[in-house]
């Protein structure tokens, strides 16, 4: 049995004040909540803050990048070693977000997993196509070379505690999800890729999150399906109630 996991993706969004606030509301709502990893993952400058505060608790801290060096002249990103001192313990990498905008590329994304994996932290690995790829019928071939990018040289038992995130890129912040049936089809995909890249037994034991307007009244019927254990929330992670809802369903 997966262990459901669920993850907000703050974004760009909020000051100290408010994410304290957030923090804190979460923490009130979720302290006796068991049975799901909960990960919440606010912008660097609130990450020092927001560790305190969950400090103990069962929620853990994510961030949303890191770079693959260990230190060096790279203005604007942050090392793994310089997110673990903050007690992060998740790093969302290859987010479609940084695809689109910032030019990341399967390649950088296999360097920033490979980093994240050799300081002991967990990459949620976000791989999905956009519109126009799937209009186009290539949805399949996308995610297989996401996937196949970023997983280059990274052996099985080093792959197995990457959590994968399929986010079809129409599907964010746009307010369409996919269908959980559609969703579940890719996530079956996802799946047998990676049984065809390492084995059966370790694509059994492999988290899938789906992303994408993931809201508290569409969570139950994404979490039902046979390959969805978990999602990758990003507006409705920034309020206490939306989120706290969703981290409630995910457990029934
Ligand atoms: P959304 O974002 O829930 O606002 O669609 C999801 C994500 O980008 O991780």
């Amino acid at each position: 049995m997966r262990r459901p996991i669920i993850a907000g993706n703050w974004k760009m969004y909020k000051t100290i004040a408010d994410a304290l606030e957030l923090a804190n509301g979460l923490k009130r709502e979720l302290y006796a909540i068991e049975g799901v990893d909960i990960v919440i993952a606010p912008g660097f400058t609130l990450l020092d803050e927001i560790s305190d505060v969950i400090a103990g608790s069962n929620i853990n801290l994510g961030a949303q990048n890191a770079h693959w060096e260990a230190e060096g002249a790279f203005t604007g990103e942050a090392s793994v070693a310089q997110l673990k001192e903050l007690d992060v313990k998740y790093i969302i990498i290859g987010h479609s977000e940084r695809r689109q905008f910032f030019g990341e590329t399967n390649e950088g994304v296999n360097k920033r997993i490979k980093a994240v994996l050799s300081g002991g932290l967990i990459p949620i690995m976000c791989v999905g196509e956009n519109l126009s790829q799937r209009e186009k019928g290539n949805t399949f071939s996308v995610v297989q070379d996401h996937l196949r990018g970023g997983l280059e040289g990274i052996e099985k038992e080093e792959a197995k505690d990457i959590i994968f995130a399929y986010e079809p890129v129409w599907a964010i912040g746009t307010g369409k999800t996919a269908t959980p049936a559609e969703a579940q089809e890719v996530h079956g995909f996802i799946r047998k890729k990676l049984a065809e890249i390492y084995d059966n037994d370790t694509a059994q034991s492999m988290r899938i999150q789906y992303g994408g307007s993931v809201k508290p009244d569409n969570i139950e019927d994404l979490i039902k399906q046979e390959d969805i254990d978990g999602a990758l929330v990003g507006g409705a992670s920034l309020k206490v109630d939306s989120f706290s809802e969703i981290v409630k369903k995910s457990v029934g």
